[in-house]
């Protein structure tokens, strides 16, 4: 009996060092301490000793199955950190690999200019107004004093759905429309796109306007030429050169068209412009004799590229991201 502990006793220690998983570990366990196990089996064995052998006995046993125990445990902390090490290892990620690129898109310089522009108006007191793209022609034109048959009809080069729909060919008609609602005095600007039959490396068939207008009572060209300069002076953050040379537009008189001096030395015509005519105010039934003011529709594109140094206005609208992705 002594013989067979003690060799218990050195197979079990062997077992369960040399035991290299919790399964076989929990197996050991079993085979050796659980109801059938070896050592409980020996400590059942000891009623069939004289009683006087029996405590002795029984000390062994219980010293080896205390011993078997803690080895047990202290192994399934060593195999159990192994495990989870193991786990560890194999999902590990390797963070030094370089990740996947998302790429972020930016504001179109156009919408970008726009949003600037109606800012630095909203802080002259402008209101933004809007209006319908398609028009019908009595908003873009008859209104306007342009009547039918009259050449600066022509000169619109219009995309027409039908008689009296038609794709708006400037942002204008939205000076009539924002007085038929609001009336006089009116300070306002209408952004927007306009449309004409007309591509090449200056024209594209969209295009964009803000349109101006200002009416109250005593207003005179002046205000409109302090204005327009305060305004090219703070878009583009410097001391520009204006000139304004007489023009022509049906609902303007006098009318004029302004250029600005770009950084080679050349004019480039950036908007129309001029004192509101009195057959236009007539027409809303607003009196010329109490009411003057002042009306300008810009170029969009036309500031964007001479801000950006960009010589093909079609550039604008290719989707060609080596071009977009440098307004970032
Ligand atoms: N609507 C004119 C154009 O498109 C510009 C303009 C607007 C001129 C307002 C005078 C007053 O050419």
């Amino acid at each position: 009996m002594s013989d067979s502990l003690s060799d218990l006793s050195s197979k079990s220690i062997q077992e369960i060092s040399e035991c290299s998983n919790l399964k076989e570990l929990e197996l050991l366990r079993v085979k050796y301490l659980g109801k059938k196990g070896a050592i409980t089996k020996q400590l059942k064995a000891l009623g069939k000793l004289t009683p006087s052998e029996r405590p002795k006995a029984g000390q062994k046993i219980n010293i080896l199955k205390e011993k078997v125990q803690s080895l047990i445990d202290a192994r399934k902390i060593v195999l159990a950190d192994a495990s989870i090490q193991e786990k560890i290892e194999s999902s590990s990620i390797d963070v030094t690999l370089s990740g996947r690129k998302n790429n972020r898109g930016n504001i179109h310089p156009i919408s970008s200019i726009l949003y600037e522009i109606e800012s630095i108006f909203h802080n002259s007191g402008f209101r933004v107004e809007d209006g319908p793209e398609i028009e019908d022609e009595y908003h873009n034109f008859t209104a306007l004093n342009i009547p039918e048959n009259h050449p600066a009809r022509a000169m619109h080069d219009t995309f027409y759905f039908n008689a009296n729909y038609l794709l708006r060919t400037h942002t204008s008609p939205i000076q009539i429309r924002s007085m038929e609602t609001h009336g006089v005095p009116i300070k306002v600007i209408a952004p927007g796109k306009v449309y004409r039959r007309d591509s090449d490396i200056t024209h594209t068939p969209m295009f964009h306007q803000i349109e101006g207008l200002v009416i109250d009572k005593d207003i005179n060209f002046t205000h409109l030429k302090g204005m327009l300069h305060q305004f090219i002076n703070t878009f583009y953050k410097r001391d520009m050169e204006l000139r304004f040379r007489p023009s022509y537009f049906p609902f303007t008189e006098p009318s004029a068209e302004v250029d600005i001096l770009s950084k080679d030395g050349s004019w480039l015509e950036i908007l129309g412009c001029g004192m509101v005519h009195p057959k236009v105010l007539e027409n809303l039934k607003i009196d010329p004799e109490v009411y003057t003011g002042y009306a300008f529709g810009m170029g969009v594109e036309r500031l964007a590229m001479l801000r950006h140094e960009i010589k093909d206005i079609r550039l604008f609208y290719e989707n060609d991201l080596h071009f977009l992705n440098q307004f970032k």
